[in-house]
């Protein structure tokens, strides 16, 4: 069953300046993305960075307001809906940050955090049962049930990161952005965490969108993955447990080179890395035609007049590019 549908959706964000504080333009942050998630799955979504991605996530669960494009929640269009229509889908839909410190109050127990959460949207009685979902939530997220009455600055990164998916768990959604959940953390800490959410996604049957500028973090974990580039999918992957490895399956020059910048652990694979060269063009001034062709080192001239549609090509799935067959 379709859990998410995206259509067209499109951010821009007016960006004003002069004496008048007039409009003078626009960020073209997200550019017409759709897509589709089943419930259960999995959509990973990566590019670097300023490429949109967390326009995108915001956008979808209506933290942002679209500019364009709609979004159908089990089959609910709730692009549209007012404030108090919308209540029950902010429930149903929470996002994890990258940095949860940032979004946690200092001066908050982390079972202050939690009830908050399940008080304002009625999860548990309070009282008893209260305090034991709590301790639940706790352990499901591998921290001990007593530490729910310390604060914030007492826990690791690692910690405070599993408190934000707690936070995001506890009003029990159907669909959980997790936007670069574990790139500020240690290396070694990253494993844990992304450990702990393959377990909670089976667990709480989570479908979500898992936000990430690395691509190895995201076939790893997701199901399948759209590659960003400004605003735009230029290629969707396969990257469940049975799809052919990325590098097998990348077509679009982008993600080839995504993929030169995360270089294959085989030493005999002595394919040519791409390596991306210069800065990702600005989404306030973006180039004709196609928006990877400043870069690209496959460009031909068409890439410079005309934007390649997002069709199924030989590879047996989408990508964006003139080039490929
Ligand atoms: N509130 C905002 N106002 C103006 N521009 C924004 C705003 N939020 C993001 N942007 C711009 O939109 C583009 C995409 O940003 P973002 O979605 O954060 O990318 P990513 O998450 O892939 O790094 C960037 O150029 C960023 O500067
Ligand atoms: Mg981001």
């Amino acid at each position: 069953m379709t859990m998410l549908e995206v259509e067209g959706l499109v951010k821009h964000f007016p960006v004003r300046g002069g004496i008048l504080n007039r409009i003078q333009g626009k960020v073209h942050a997200v550019n017409g993305v759709s897509f589709s998630i089943n419930e259960g799955e999995t959509l990973g979504v990566v590019g670097e960075s300023g490429c949109g991605k967390s326009t995108l996530g915001k956008t979808v669960i209506r933290l942002l307001e679209a500019t364009d494009g709609r979004v159908v929640l089990k089959g609910k269009d709730i692009t549209m809906l007012g404030p108090n229509e919308m209540m029950p889908f902010r429930r149903k839909m929470q996002i994890i940050f990258q940095d949860p410190y940032s979004s946690l109050n200092p001066r908050m127990t982390i079972a202050g955090h939690l009830k908050e959460a399940i008080r304002f949207h009625k999860i548990v009685e309070q009282g008893e049962a209260e305090d034991k979902y709590i301790d639940e939530l706790m352990t499901k997220v591998g921290l001990r049930p007593d530490a729910k009455n310390k604060y914030p600055h007492e826990f690791s990164g690692g910690q405070r990161q599993r408190i934000g998916i707690a936070r995001a768990l506890a009003v029990k959604p159907d669909f959980v952005v997790a936007d670069e959940p574990v790139s500020a953390l240690d290396v070694s800490i990253q494993a844990q965490v992304l450990n702990i959410m393959t377990d909670l996604k089976d667990d709480f049957g989570l479908t979500m969108m898992f936000i990430s500028h690395d691509l190895k973090v995201v076939e790893h974990f997701c199901d399948r993955i759209l590659v960003m580039y400004l605003g735009y999918v230029v290629e969707e992957l396969e990257s469940h447990a049975d799809a052919p490895p990325i590098a097998e399956q990348a077509q679009h020059p982008y993600t080839q080179a995504l993929l030169g910048a995360n270089p294959i652990d085989d030493p005999d694979d002595r394919r040519p890395l791409t390596v991306l060269q210069g800065d990702v063009p600005s989404p306030f001034n973006p180039p004709t035609g196609c928006p990877f062709q400043t870069r690209c080192p496959k460009v031909v001239d068409q890439c410079k007049r005309e934007m390649p549609p997002l069709e199924l090509k030989s590879g047996g799935h989408r990508a964006a590019c003139w080039i490929v067959e």
